[in-house]
C-alpha cells in the first residue's frame, strides 16, 4: 500500500518495473496474488490479464472485453537501485524529480541497508534525520556521542531542498566506533538535505582525533527513503554507502548492522511518538532552535502541496 493505494510491481520480461493498483476491476482480489506471464500479470481469482498499461487483454468465457476493464498503472522508473513510483497526473511524472542517490551504485562505493516497516507519518522520520540532536539520548548504546549536545548548525533553504550542516568538535567516540577499536575523541561533519516528498540524504564524515588511532576517517552517506503507506505508516528504505574499505563484507555487515540497530531505536520511539500524537492531535508542542531545519521541511513541503492540489483541496 503506498499513499492509501494498493499497488502491485513486477517485473516485464527485459527486467523493467511495472506497477498496477492492486485490485483486480472484476472482483477486486489483489493482483499481487496472481502471476506474471511474460510482460502482463494475470489475476489469481477467475483469470483476468492485464497488459503493463493496465487494460485487460483476456477474460474467460468471453471474447467481448468492457471498455471499462483496466487498472490504474503507475508511471515508474528504475535509478541509483530504487524503483520510483509516481501516483499523482502521470502526465506531470518527471524522472529528473528523482532524488540524486547516485552513491548507493556508483563505481568506488558500496553500501547495505534494509526496508523498515513504521507505525508512523513519514515526516515523523523526517524530523527525526533532521534533528540529530537525538543520538546522544535516543542512541546512547549505539551511534550517539554522549557530549555532542552543542553543535555548529547552520541551515540552508532551496526551492527543492532544505539542507542543514551540522559541526562537532572533540566529542566522545560513538560506543560504535568504541567498539570498532576508537579510543580518542572525534570530529564529525554531518549534512542533513531534506529532498520533497519523504527523502533525506545524510552526509557523515567522522575524523578521529588522535592520529593512529583507528583508520582516519569515516565517510558515509545515509540514503533515506520514506514512502508513505498511510497517513500513519510508511515504508522506510535505507542505505548505508561508504568509499572506504569497499571490498570488506564483514564490515558492510558490521556498520549496517549497526545502522539497523540503531533505526530500530529510531523505530521504536516514533511509533510510541505517534501513539501519543493520535490521542490528541491538537496537543501543542514547543519548538526550540534545533527544530529549524524540519519547520522548515515541512514548509517546503506544504508549499508543494498547496502549489500541486485542486483551489479546494489546497484550502483543506
Ligand atoms: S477478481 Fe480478478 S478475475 Fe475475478
Ligand atoms: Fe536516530
Amino acid at each position: 500500500v503506498l499513499l492509501g493505494e494498493p499497488v502491485v510491481l513486477y517485473r516485464r520480461s527485459d527486467g523493467t518495473p511495472v506497477a498496477l493498483e492492486d485490485r483486480c476491476c472484476h472482483r477486486r482480489a489483489p493482483l499481487s496474488r496472481g502471476r506474471v506471464e511474460g510482460d502482463d500479470l494475470r489475476c489469481g481469482y477467475h483469470g483476468f490479464l492485464y497488459e503493463p498499461s493496465g487494460a485487460v487483454v483476456w477474460v474467460p468465457g468471453t471474447d467481448r472485453i468492457p471498455s471499462s476493464a483496466r487498472v490504474r498503472s503507475y508511471p515508474v522508473v528504475e535509478k541509483h537501485g530504487y524503483v520510483w513510483i509516481w501516483m499523482g497526473d502521470a502526465a506531470l511524472a518527471d524522472e529528473g524529480e528523482v532524488p540524486d542517490f547516485h552513491w548507493n551504485t556508483a563505481p568506488g562505493w558500496t553500501s547495505g541497508g534494509a526496508l523498515l516497516p513504521m507505525k508512523c507519518n513519514y515526516m515523523l522520520v523526517v524530523d527525526n534525520l533532521l534533528d540529530l540532536s537525538h543520538p546522544p539520548f535516543l542512541h546512547a548504546n549505539s551511534i550517539g556521542s554522549a557530549d555532542d549536545t552543542n553543535p555548529e548548525l547552520t541551515w540552508e533553504r532551496g526551492e527543492r531542498f532544505v539542507r542543514g550542516v551540522r559541526i562537532a568538535r572533540d566529542i566522545a567516540p560513538t560506543p560504535r566506533l568504541r567498539k570498532m577499536g576508537v579510543k580518542s575523541n572525534i570530529d564529525t561533519d554531518k549534512v542533513m538535505t531534506y529532498l520533497p516528498a519523504g527523502n533525506v540524504v545524510l552526509e557523515i564524515t567522522q575524523t578521529i582525533r588522535a592520529p593512529g588511532d583507528g583508520p582516519g576517517a569515516y565517510h558515509s552517506f545515509i540514503l533515506n527513503a520514506m514512502t508513505p503507506e498511510t497517513e500513519s505508516s510508511c515504508h522506510y528504505f535505507w542505505r548505508n554507502c561508504r568509499d572506504y574499505e569497499i571490498g570488506n563484507a564483514e564490515l558492510t555487515k558490521f556498520l549496517c548492522g549497526a545502522t539497523a540497530t540503531a533505526f530500530e531505536e529510531d523505530k521504536a520511539m516514533l511509533e510510541h511518538q505517534q501513539a501519543a500524537i493520535d490521542l490528541d492531535p491538537e496537543a501543542p508542542e514547543v519548538n526550540i532552535k534545533g527544530d529549524l531545519g524540519s519547520i522548515q521541511a515541512r514548509r517546503l513541503l506544504q508549499s508543494l502541496l498547496s502549489a500541486e492540489a485542486p483551489p479546494a483541496r489546497a484550502a483543506a
